[in-house]
């Protein structure tokens, strides 16, 4: 996967700017505020996922403006493909090789990246959906049909929830939760297994990275841990049983038809990361919590590498200047033959280990 060509127009500070980037390393420099991460954004949605900074669409125009375009070309499944972007306040339009797309979603899978950042912290220190949402991400670019399984779910859990809300003024209907259970338990019994199969993939790599960024002093692993109720997880190393989600459904029925809501299921499970065998989010240092996101990040993409034969785009925000010497050298060697796109205020430190392409941006301009 390589960017050759970029021209956004009105995409948040950035006026208007084209950009011819390097086959390998492109750095991105300027001091703060100047548009370096508004340019990683604007091409990180042309993976069709949302924008890795929660921003609504609208967000994205220039203040003052009526619209945005973005025209990108890109070397991709083996051949020049060109992708167009116009948002304006009233609709969005996506072209892909000037086919015109339903939606930002169905560019998944026709430009792969990945994308690093500080904030990717909460990746290891927020709460079990930051966790949830990564893996189903990296599910979805490399197997569409979860991307459809997950929205069913999430559907049919808004249904369950308030079929439940109901049950408890109409207890007359309580024969029909069996119907919203068989349909749940179904999907996701799919999504948890896929979510498993994915993690033991997972964990080779990002073990082998992280051991890597440590120096080999420390081992990382993965485990999913399925919620059993309330506040209890079991660790499911090999696959989970229909007849076992079946079970813990009925066993939290009565504290569901209480709270009006579903308390076992996809949506409330935890994928562990441990450090050396201890829970990362509570006990990892700063610097330990850091290696794991990355090699989380890492391993992800090297996941999609394999899976789809080409490199992802590698876009990484802000990340050297938080990592001691040995940490960067080891980042930049294991990605040296992808195209990166990285952004620092000082271009010093990373021009001095690889030759590359350099931008620097002042005011929303590559000048
Ligand atoms: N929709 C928008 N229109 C105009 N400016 C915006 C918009 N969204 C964000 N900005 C501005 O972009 C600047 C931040 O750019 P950013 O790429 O995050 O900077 P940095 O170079 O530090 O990475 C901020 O000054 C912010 O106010
Ligand atoms: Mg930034």
């Amino acid at each position: 996967m390589k960017v050759t060509r970029l021209h956004i127009t009105n995409f948040r500070n950035i006026a208007e700017t084209e950009l011819y980037p390097g086959e390998g390393m492109n750095v991105i420099y300027g001091e703060n505020a100047q548009g370096k991460t508004n340019l990683l954004e604007s091409i990180w949605l042309f993976s069709g996922f949302k924008s890795f900074r929660g921003s609504k669409d609208h967000d994205l125009i220039r203040f003052g403006e009526e619209y945005l375009k973005s025209d990108f070309d890109f070397f991709g499944g083996e051949r020049d493909q060109n992708a167009k972007m116009i948002i304006s306040h009233q609709q969005k339009k996506i072209l892909l090789n000037s086919v015109p797309l339903t939606a930002a979603s169905k560019l998944i899978g026709h430009f792969n990246c990945v994308v690093f950042s500080p904030s990717y912290l909460s990746l290891i220190k927020g709460n079990p959906s930051e966790r949830r949402k990564f893996i189903d991400s990296a599910i979805c670019q490399i197997k569409p049909s979860y991307a459809k399984a997950l929205t069913e779910y999430s559907k049919l859990l808004m249904q369950r929830n308030s079929f439940l809300k109901d049950l408890k003024y109409h207890q007359e209907n309580y024969d029909f939760l069996e119907i919203w259970n068989t349909k749940l338990i179904e999907k996701a019994v799919f999504i948890i297994n896929e979510r498993i199969r994915y993690l033991e993939d997972l964990s080779v790599k990002a073990s082998e990275i992280y051991g890597g960024l440590s120096g080999e002093k420390e081992t990382l692993t993965l485990e999913y841990h399925l919620r059993v109720s309330q506040s209890k997880y079991r660790t499911v190393r090999d696959k989970v049983e229909r007849e076992e989600l079946e079970e813990l459904f009925r066993q939290s029925e009565n504290s569901d038809i209480l709270y009006g809501s579903t308390n076992i299921g996809a949506h409330k499970d935890e994928i562990a990361v441990l450090i050396d065998g201890i829970s990362a989010k509570s006990f990892g240092s700063q610097g330990q919590q850091r290696s794991a996101a990355l090699a989380l990040k890492l391993g992800e993409a090297e996941i999609l590498k394999d899976m789809t034969g080409e490199r992802p785009v590698a876009l990484l925000d802000d990340v050297m200047s938080e990592l001691d010497i040995h940490r960067q050298d080891y980042i930049l060697n294991h990605i040296k033959d992808w195209q990166v796109f990285i952004t620092c205020c000082d271009p010093a430190t990373v021009l001095r280990l690889y030759d590359g392409k350099a931008f620097q941006i002042k005011e929303g301009k590559v000048v």
